[in-house]
């Protein structure tokens, strides 16, 4: 049976799902393969849902916005495009393959541009293959993984990045310190990969009681990095010391640190 790829297309109203409209009237050909969502703005749209999206199986997520300098709501699709790079970096610490999003901007008079690009989509979908998390037994450490991401995004570090890049470098920090762009990038990918390990930590500690020496194993850190973050985690009430095994501690997740 041929793969025939199963995609979720967030569209802004006012451009992306225009010029989809315009491609249907146009009677322009694309393929049947997405299922498209409204959204009046791409920044609308929010980084938990897109993983959710993957989660449940989804074989590739399209967001598509106006063209920038275009948005109805001035600066919408910067923060599109600002939400999908820190996307796309996270889903590269999880082992999904990042082609599996994309990003487009389409004026409401494209629709033969929507056309192409949801034919070229859904052939690059098709190279791929299904998603490892659709059917009925999705990859398991995957699937791990994609929550931890859906953690780490939903917490408060990354969103206030995400919504605080542009002040950040145009206009500073309360000091007036700007930073570049290049400063912001590490900034942000250092933030990406912390919040992502204690994301990882969080879920493996809600399963059961481990060891630091035992999360370093597994996670594949350094045991003093995992000694780091259960530190910071319990300073956060994330996690708490559960019980002691000979001379081990045993640490384990608490509900409330979600
Ligand atoms: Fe289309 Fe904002 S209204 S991207």
């Amino acid at each position: 049976m041929t793969f025939e790829p199963k995609i979720v297309a967030f569209l802004c109203n006012w451009c992306s799902y225009a010029g989809a409209d315009l491609a249907g009237v146009s009677r322009i050909q694309y393929p049947p393969n997405i299922r498209i969502i409204r959204l009046m703005c791409s920044g609308r749209y929010d980084p938990v849902i897109v993983l959710e999206t993957l989660i449940n199986g989804a074989d590739g997520v399209l967001l598509t916005g106006c063209h920038l300098g275009d948005c109805h709501y001035i600066v919408g699709n910067y923060y599109a495009e600002r939400k999908f790079k820190m996307l796309k970096k996270l889903l590269a610490l999880t082992g999904l393959e990042s082609e599996r999003l994309r990003l487009e901007w389409v004026s409401a008079s494209e629709g033969a541009r929507f056309a192409e690009i949801v034919k070229e989509f859904t052939n690059q979908i098709k190279t791929l293959g299904p998603s490892p998390l659709s059917g009925e037994t999705p990859n398991p450490d995957l699937l791990e993984n994609l929550l931890a991401a859906q953690m780490a995004v939903a917490g408060f570090r990354l969103r206030v990045l995400v919504g605080r890049e542009k002040s950040l470098i145009d206009e500073g920090n309360i000091y007036g310190e700007r930073l570049s762009q290049e400063d912001f990038d590490k900034i942000m990918s250092d933030s990406i990969a912390v919040e992502y390990l204690r994301s990882k930590i969080y879920l493996m500690l809600r399963k059961e009681p481990l060891s630091v020496k035992e999360l370093s194993k597994r996670l594949n850190v350094d045991s003093q990095k995992a000694l780091q973050e259960i530190v910071v985690m319990r300073r956060h009430g994330m996690v708490a010391l559960g019980s002691v095994e000979g001379t081990t501690p045993l640490y384990v997740a608490l509900e409330a640190g979600r």
